[in-house]
C-alpha cells in the first residue's frame, strides 16, 4: 500500500512536469512542433538590437504570427517572416520572425499559432529596454569625466549588474583613478588625461543569465604635447621633429611655417606617420627637413585638430652658420696663441734682463772686491 503511494507520487511528479514543460515549450507527445526560441524567457532586447523569434515544427502546417493577439503586420512596422522547409526532416518547417531595430513598441507578448489547432499556440514574452551610452567629454587636459550607461525603466532589468571594461580588462573603482557609481550607472575617470581617450564598454548583465553591452566614448579635445622653445640647427643639417598630440577623434595633423602652410612639395620635406608611446598612429606627424639652409629659418607649428577644435606646438628653428661652431673654438685657440706668444717674449726678455743685471752683478762685485783689496792694502802700508 505504501510503495503504491510513493510510486503513485511520483508519477504524479513526472506528469505534472510534463504537463508544465508542454505548457511553455514543447510537448513530443500531444503536439509535433518541437522548438520555440529564444529558449530562455522573457526575452529581452536592447532597442536597437534585432528581434528575432523561431518556432520549428514536423506538422507541415502554416504558421501565423501574434502580438497581443492580433495579427502581426508585415506590411510596414519592420516586421517580416521567414519560412525554411527542411525536406530531409520530413517536412520540418522553421518559421521565424524578424525585426532588425526593435523599439519600445515591439515589447509585448508575441504567439506563434501553428495551423488553426487552439492547443498548437506558443506565447514568448518579449521585454525591450534601453542601454543608452552617455559619452564623456574633456576639453581641457585633466578634467574628470564621466561617462554613463543609462538603462531604460524596466524594472526586469533593475535585477542586473553593470560592468566597466576597456579593451577587455574590467575596470574596478579605484581611488583617485576611477569612480563607479551603481546608483547612477556612471564611470567617472578622474584627472583625464593622454590614454584615457577613446572607446569603454558597459555591459549589463541580467540575473536570468543575458547580457548586453553598448559602446561609451570619451571624447578628448586635441592636445599636442609642447616643443621647446627654440633650437638651433646648423646649416645643412636636417631638421627633424615630432609632433605628439593626443585626442579623440585621433586628431589630424598639418604643419605650418610661420603662419603659412608648410610647402610639402619641396623634395627636401618630407613628412610622415608618428605611433605615440600609447600606440596611437598620428598620420604626417613627423616633419622631416633635409639640408636645412638661412631662409629655413622660422616657427614651426603642428597643428592638431579634430576637425573643430585645433591646439598647435611651436618651436622657432635657427639656422647657424657650418662654422658658427668652429669660430668659438678657433677664438680660443688664436687666445691661447697669442697668450703663449706673450708669454714666451716676456719670459724671454726677463729671461735677456736678468742675465744682463746678472753681468752688471758680477762686473759690480768684481770691482768691489778690488776696491777692497785696495783699501786693505793701504791699511797694511800704513
Ligand atoms: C532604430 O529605430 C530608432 C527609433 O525609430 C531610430 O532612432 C534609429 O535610428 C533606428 N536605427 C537604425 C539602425 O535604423
Ligand atoms: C548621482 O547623480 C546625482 C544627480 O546628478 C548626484 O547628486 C549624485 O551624487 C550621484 N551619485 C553618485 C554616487 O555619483
Ligand atoms: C559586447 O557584445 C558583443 C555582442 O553581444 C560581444 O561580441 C562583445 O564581446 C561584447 N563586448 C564586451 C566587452 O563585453
Ligand atoms: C601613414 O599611415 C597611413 C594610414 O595607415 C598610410 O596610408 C600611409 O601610407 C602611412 N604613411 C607613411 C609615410 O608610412
Ligand atoms: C600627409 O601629407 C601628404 C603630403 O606629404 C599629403 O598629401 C596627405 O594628404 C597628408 N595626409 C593627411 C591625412 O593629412
Ligand atoms: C597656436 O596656439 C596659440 C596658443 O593657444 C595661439 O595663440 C595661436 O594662434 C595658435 N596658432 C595657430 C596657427 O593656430
Amino acid at each position: 500500500m505504501k510503495k503504491l503511494t510513493i510510486i503513485n507520487v511520483i508519477c504524479l511528479g513526472i506528469c505534472f512536469f510534463v504537463a508544465v514543460k508542454g505548457e511553455t515549450e514543447t510537448d513530443d507527445s500531444s503536439s509535433k512542433t518541437s522548438v520555440v526560441t529564444p529558449q530562455v524567457q522573457p526575452v529581452y532586447i536592447k532597442a536597437g538590437d534585432p528581434l528575432e523569434l523561431t518556432c520549428i515544427q514536423d506538422d507541415g502546417l502554416t504558421v501565423e504570427w501574434l502580438k497581443d493577439r492580433s495579427e502581426v503586420d508585415t506590411s510596414d512596422s519592420g516586421f517580416f517572416t521567414t519560412q525554411r522547409k527542411e525536406v530531409e526532416g520530413g517536412g520540418k518547417i522553421e518559421s521565424t520572425l524578424k525585426k532588425t531595430n526593435t523599439t519600445a513598441e515591439d515589447e509585448g507578448v508575441y504567439t506563434c499559432q501553428v495551423g488553426s489547432n487552439p492547443e498548437q499556440v506558443y506565447n514568448l514574452k518579449v521585454f525591450v529596454f534601453t542601454l543608452n551610452p552617455q559619452h564623456g567629454n574633456v576639453k581641457k587636459d585633466k578634467d574628470d569625466a564621466v561617462l554613463g550607461c543609462e538603462i531604460g525603466d524596466n524594472t526586469a532589468v533593475m535585477e542586473s549588474e553593470l560592468i566597466w571594461s576597456r579593451n577587455g580588462v574590467v575596470i574596478q573603482d579605484t581611488p583617485k583613478r576611477y569612480s563607479i557609481s551603481t546608483e547612477n550607472n556612471t564611470l567617472t575617470v578622474f584627472r583625464a588625461t593622454e590614454g584615457d581617450e577613446g572607446e569603454y564598454v558597459c555591459a549589463l548583465n541580467l540575473n536570468n543569465g543575458a547580457h548586453f553591452n553598448a559602446t561609451v566614448y570619451l571624447y578628448m579635445a586635441p592636445q599636442v604635447h609642447h616643443f621647446q622653445k627654440s633650437k638651433n640647427v646648423i646649416q645643412g643639417d636636417p631638421l627633424h621633429l615630432e609632433c605628439k598630440a593626443f585626442g579623440y577623434p585621433v586628431p589630424s595633423i598639418s604643419w605650418l611655417k610661420g603662419d603659412m602652410p608648410l610647402d610639402t612639395s619641396d623634395d627636401r620635406v618630407k613628412l610622415s606617420n608618428y605611433t605615440t608611446e600609447q600606440g596611437v598612429l598620428l598620420i604626417n606627424a613627423t616633419l622631416r627637413i633635409e639640408n636645412l639652409d638661412f631662409p629655413d629659418r622660422a616657427d614651426y607649428v603642428c597643428l592638431a585638430s579634430d576637425g573643430g577644435l585645433t591646439n598647435n606646438g611651436t618651436i622657432l628653428v635657427r639656422v647657424k652658420d657650418k662654422l658658427a661652431a668652429l669660430w668659438p673654438f678657433l677664438g680660443i685657440c688664436a687666445e691661447v696663441t697669442i697668450l703663449c706668444v706673450i708669454i714666451f717674449i716676456y719670459e724671454k726678455r726677463r729671461a735677456k734682463k736678468m742675465e744682463l743685471e746678472e753681468q752688471q752683478e758680477e762686473a759690480d762685485h768684481l770691482t768691489n772686491s778690488h776696491a777692497h783689496r785696495g783699501n786693505d792694502e793701504i791699511r797694511q802700508r800704513k
